[in-house]
């Protein structure tokens, strides 16, 4: 979209663009059961008077090719949107889990296959009930006896060593299901997730204030259009006109397309997606995703609090970034993060100014931190190992603040 639009008709193009992507994209075929059980959740929530968040967590892929073979994918794994989701959890909130399939889920992250194998937790145990010698008549086979008795009850056990932590997070685990405080709703693709977020949106109304949007998930900025999405896998090779002919979907046969085929097409007609045969390129041209943040903050949850992150790389960009976003979209909290640093250091911008924090236990590696870039010092330092600790009391507090205003104008109106 061209920037330099004035606000009131970039706003129309935006809405333009919005609307059509929801009317040329297919919706997922998990949409209605996702909005029934969200529908379902938010109702036990709403009769208990208890806050809800939807923290948005991991990756959305864009697909190249329909049957998908190939896709663009980011690299999230969904770890700020698991962990903040158990310390929101413990605040009190009930929790819509929307994530990237696959990607780390609240309390099994603790012992999943990319931090810690679950397997590597547990040992083998026998019981059994005989009794048997430790000497054994000579000549007597009381080993293999033994060995066929205690293979008939297996147990599998966590060392003593391992147990405190697991059983704290079994508990907090069990606890979270046992009162349906976790609703786990999964997406793949760019297409799935907005879907989702704007069902699941318009379910949460009935909250009112008492809804949360927070919003950590990476969410792809480009994709390929339906109408320019290829069926099959797409080939790196030439494919015989004869086995061309005979296949029913004639845009894959387009898409191998020649150096100087490529030069002749008008600018009209571009290949979006052009593999070449042997030691050829692939072209992917992406068209923009329209930006959902203005939508969600003014049409689909117009009471909630909303809270966005933004990531960058290039530290000198990060807080105009987020101001940037802030101006744009005019919700409450935008979280500004560094891929470098951000699991011990964020920045706050609201309104009010910008509020760095920072994990006490990281403060020598100030080195490409974006406080040290800004010569920013952190206003909030915290001890121990994650920064949720941090960022999602002080969120809590802002949503209350909210909540606490939104009340006192309900009175005086
Ligand atoms: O999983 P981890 O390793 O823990 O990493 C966590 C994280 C770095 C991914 C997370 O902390 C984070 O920064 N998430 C946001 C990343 C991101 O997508 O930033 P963005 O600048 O592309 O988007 C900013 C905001 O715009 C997002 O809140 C997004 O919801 C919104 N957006 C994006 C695209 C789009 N088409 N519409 C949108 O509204």
């Amino acid at each position: 979209m061209p920037e330099s639009l004035p606000p009131h008709l970039q706003s129309t193009v935006n809405e333009l663009s919005e609307s059509h992507y929801f009317e040329t994209n297919p919706c997922p075929p998990s949409l209605k059961a996702h909005a029934a059980a969200a529908s379902a959740f938010i109702s036990q929530h709403v009769s208990q008077n208890r806050r809800v968040v939807l923290v948005s967590s991991g990756g959305t892929t864009v697909p190249l090719e329909n049957q998908t073979v190939r896709f663009i994918d980011n690299f999230s794994a969904g770890t700020r949107g698991a962990t903040s989701a158990e310390y929101f959890l413990e605040a009190g909130y009930a929790v819509i889990f929307l994530h990237r399939q696959f990607s780390l889920l609240p309390y099994s992250r603790h012992y999943s296959h990319s931090t810690n194998c679950f397997l590597d937790f547990l040992e083998e145990a026998y019981t059994t009930t005989t009794t048997i010698p430790t000497i054994s008549p000579p000549g007597s086979n009381r080993a293999a006896d033994r060995e066929e008795v205690e293979k008939e009850n297996p147990r599998i056990q966590v060392p003593q060593q391992y147990l405190t932590p697991m059983l704290t997070v079994l508990r907090k685990y069990r606890r979270a299901k046992a009162h349906n405080l976790l609703l786990l709703l999964p997406f793949t693709t760019i297409t799935s997730y907005l879907f989702t977020l704007r069902e699941i949106a318009m379910c949460m109304r009935p909250l009112g204030d008492m809804a949360m949007f927070y919003l950590a998930a990476a969410v792809s900025d480009f994709f390929v259009p339906p109408s320019r999405m290829v069926e099959h896998k797409i080939q790196s090779g030439e494919i015989p006109q004869s086995v061309l002919d005979g296949r029913k979907d004639g845009k894959a046969a387009k898409l191998v397309v020649k150096d100087e085929e490529r030069e002749q097409r008008s600018e009209k007609e571009p290949v979006k997606v052009a593999p070449g045969g042997a030691g050829q390129k692939l072209v992917v041209d992406l068209d923009p995703v329209p930006k959902f943040l203005k939508k969600l903050v003014e049409a689909w949850a117009p009471d909630a609090m909303i809270i966005s992150f933004k990531l960058e790389t290039d530290p000198s960009l990060l807080l105009h970034k987020c101001r940037q976003s802030l101006d744009r979209y005019s919700h409450h909290l935008v979280i500004g993060n560094l891929l470098s640093t951000r699991k011990y250091e964020v920045v706050f911008v609201d309104r009010q100014g910008e509020q760095w924090i920072r994990l006490h236990r990281y403060d020598d590696e100030t080195d490409g931190s974006s406080a040290a870039v800004t010569g920013q010092q952190p206003i909030v330092e915290g001890e121990g190992d994650e920064i949720e600790s941090i960022i999602i009391p002080q969120c809590v507090r802002r949503h209350e603040e909210l909540m606490m205003r939104k009340s006192v104008e309900r009175v005086e109106r």
